[in-house]
């Protein structure tokens, strides 16, 4: 049985930080506020040379490097993201051409901060159905270009930032102790389109908009969202909570990590947390909180990796892993 298992991975930040000191002096909020709510203390901020593309990139060179492969090696480039740089082609396509690969095939794929969770599922899917051997699959987000900076309720939440990962089909025999990924499960539903959305778009008001959020709102699907698509990877594997090695989640707000784990009795030491010093990074907060854990020697191969994420649509997912 074809499984896709995970190569390499690496990450890129713009140069510039921000920390919730700097917001004091543009909206009226406070550290303290920040801290206590989220648990950000900082994020980082693209300069004006700085792109979703040029991050992407980044990421991706630094992904291929620790893999040890070239970017000739590459088939298949999955970019999740909701800030591309053109509203077309594809930003995968320029990073694609960034890269100087010219053969294969790339998109992007818009799932909001569900995007990575999504991409390494069509990645698997692809090459598990035989579209390619290697794929990249990277989350890439430069928020800070939708954010409105005079709204104190979302501009202090958002950050930017990338992460890739190379995936590459191998043989594996079909059972959980297979490395690659092992199960996924998505959804959507948009019936809550107005609690998370950007007032903008190319069909609609011919602008890109601004991000608006009824933070409270998102806050109260969050925790059940995460668990039962969870909880849905762990019947269809027969797994449970404790066998996990790593809970990487997406991360917008530590309280909803923190629920989240307590509710699926993840032990507090196996979660992963980077909204710290990222924010939410939308598609980008799953690989860039994977490449810490990666590059501080908590996740080792042949661990066992529980990935979600949960976002605007609502679209929400899980993947399980082994490393
Ligand atoms: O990645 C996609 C998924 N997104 C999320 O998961 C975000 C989910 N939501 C959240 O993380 C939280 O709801 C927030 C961090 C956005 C807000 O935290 P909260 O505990 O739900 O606060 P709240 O919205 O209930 O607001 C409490 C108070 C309000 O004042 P009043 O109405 O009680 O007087 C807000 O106006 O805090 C006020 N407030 C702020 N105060 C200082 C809102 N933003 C700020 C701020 N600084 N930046």
């Amino acid at each position: 049985m074809i499984r896709s298992v995970v190569r390499g991975i690496g990450s890129a930040l713009p140069r510039r930080i921000m920390t919730n000191k700097d917001f004091e002096a543009l909206v009226d909020t406070s550290d303290e506020w920040i801290v206590q709510r989220t648990g950000i203390r900082q994020r980082h901020i693209a300069g004006d040379d700085e792109t979703t593309a040029s991050l992407g990139e980044a990421a991706a060179r630094a992904a291929l490097d620790h893999a040890g492969l070239q970017p000739d090696d590459i088939d298949v480039i999955v970019l999740a993201t909701s800030t591309p740089n053109n509203t077309f082609p594809a930003t995968a396509v320029e990073i694609q051409n960034r890269l100087g690969i010219h053969h294969g095939f790339a998109f992007d794929l818009q799932a909001v901060c569900s995007g990575f969770v999504y991409a390494i599922t069509m990645a698997d899917l692809h090459l598990r159905g035989g579209l390619g051997k290697r794929a990249l699959v990277i989350g890439s987000e430069t928020f800070s270009r939708i954010l409105d900076w005079t709204d104190r309720t979302t501009c202090v939440l958002f950050g930017d930032g990338a992460g890739a990962v190379v995936l590459e089909a191998a043989e594996g025999e079909g059972s959980l102790s297979d490395r690659g990924i092992l199960a996924s499960a998505l959804r959507s539903d948009g019936a809550q389109k107005d609690k998370l959305y950007v007032d903008g778009g190319p069909s609609t008001t011919g602008t890109v908009g601004h991000l608006r959020m009824q933070g409270r709102e998102v806050f109260k699907h969050a925790v059940g969202m995460i668990t039962d698509v969870i909880e849905d990877v762990f019947s269809r594997t027969n797994i449970t909570s404790d066998e996990i090695d790593w809970f990487v989640p997406h991360q917008a707000n530590k309280r909803i990590i923190d629920a989240s784990a307590k509710k699926l009795g993840i032990a507090e030491e196996k979660v992963v947390v980077t909204v710290d010093l990222h924010g939410n990074t939308s598609a980008a907060s799953v690989p860039l909180a994977l490449a810490h854990a990666v590059r501080e020697g908590k996740i080792k191969r042949g661990d066992l990796v529980l990935l979600e994420a949960m976002g605007g649509g609502f679209t929400w997912g899980a993947v399980l892993l082994r490393w």
